[in-house]
């Protein structure tokens, strides 16, 4: 098998081993006020949001993860059917393997072939041309278009990039592109300054993507036992951390959060700091390994319904309001606002 092939499989294989039920993205942090006399019936509220512009029947979508050999073809193939099954968007991992490797391609085609109809995201580096971008889109008739920047993760990977020039390729794709392009990072957290950047060049979809999940850091250092490089372990801003900080620029884009989400309660937080909608990939890759397509339908299901259970405690009609609920912050993510508004 081609190395690059293999390292998608050695991605998805140590995410598992690495798997914690618990994570640590900062969200525990975060207290939300129970309304006592929530003054709303259950089917008042309404779950529904939007993911880079287009309307999604619930707040949550299964991220980037897979593609690019034989068993993450199977992987993507039940991941699709859940989609399909619960009408929940789904990304795939990044195709750049596809436009290198043609004969991979089907490993990402079979996504839209088991949801015709759903949203699907498609995934490249940020570091790719329009003309990538292209085929990329066509191999999946995505919808939305996901450029990863990753540069953490190039640096952990003795074979990975040295050479980070990606703003003018990113702005080049938001230019031409007919579908959104949401830009995201693997789990080291967007920052203000990022953002910025983005906003000036023309980007309005960001997956701020916080440290506390799947961290790559530790997956390529298993890939090579022995010449650890533990520098970059808890490097990057963690998911309730780049939530925060991205705060002052609601204005200016729609906010995926992501990583290390777990629960019904932590999507309800992402949503509450801010974010439109929430991506999980190392919860829906750990529930589809052990309990296939029917196991991962059953907890999107689950989901939906404590998503909804939620709103209802908090007394909150609709996404919107939910921006409105009271929260506090413990003393360590208050100083961290608190500094961040010194800035
Ligand atoms: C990923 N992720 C990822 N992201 C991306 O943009 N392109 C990719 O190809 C991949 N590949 C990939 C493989 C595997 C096995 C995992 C678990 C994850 C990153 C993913 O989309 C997400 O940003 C992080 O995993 C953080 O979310 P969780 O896993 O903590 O919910």
């Amino acid at each position: 098998m081609d190395t690059h092939s293999h390292r998608k499989d050695e991605h998805v294989f140590i995410a598992e081993k690495l798997y914690q039920a618990d994570s640590h993205n900062g969200l525990e942090q975060v207290k939300l006020f129970p309304h006592n006399l929530p003054e709303i019936a259950w089917d008042e509220v309404d779950i529904t949001t939007t993911l880079a512009g287009k309307k999604i029947p619930a707040p949550f979508f299964i991220n980037a993860m897979s593609g690019g050999s034989p068993a993450t073809a199977k992987l993507n193939e039940k991941l699709a059917v859940a989609a399909a099954a619960t009408s929940i968007p789904m990304a795939t991992g990044s195709e750049s393997i596809a436009l290198k490797l043609p004969e991979t391609a089907a490993s990402f085609s079979i996504v839209r072939e088991k949801n015709p109809v759903g949203i699907v995201l498609g995934n490249l580096g940020a570091g790719h041309t329009f003309q990538d971008a292209q085929k990329a889109i066509a191999l999946l008739k995505a919808d939305i278009l996901e450029l990863h920047l990753n540069a953490a993760q190039e640096i952990v990977m003795p074979e990975g990039d040295r050479s980070f020039k990606w703003r003018a390729s990113i702005a080049e794709i938001a230019a031409k592109s007919t579908i959104p392009i949401l830009v995201k990072e693997v789990g080291f957290g967007i920052t203000p300054q990022t953002l910025q950047q983005l906003h000036e060049i023309g980007i309005k979809y960001v997956d701020l993507s916080g440290r506390g999940g799947t961290n790559f850091a530790k997956i390529e250092n298993q890939r090579r036992r022995g010449k650890d490089f533990p520098l970059l372990d808890d490097f990057g801003l963690s998911t309730a951390e780049t939530l925060i900080a991205s705060q002052p620029f609601q204005t200016q884009f729609s906010f995926t959060a992501s990583g290390g989400i777990k629960n019904a309660l932590e999507i309800v937080k992402c949503l509450v700091l801010g974010a439109d909608n929430v991506g999980l990939s190392g919860l829906f890759l750990h529930t589809v390994l052990k309990q296939g397509s029917t196991g991962l339908i059953e907890l999107i299901s689950q989901l939906k319904y404590q998503v909804q259970a939620l709103m209802v405690l908090l007394g909150c009609h609709n996404i919107a309001e939910l921006r409105k609920t009271f929260f506090t912050l413990s003393p360590e993510l208050d100083s961290f606002q608190k500094q961040l508004l010194k800035k």
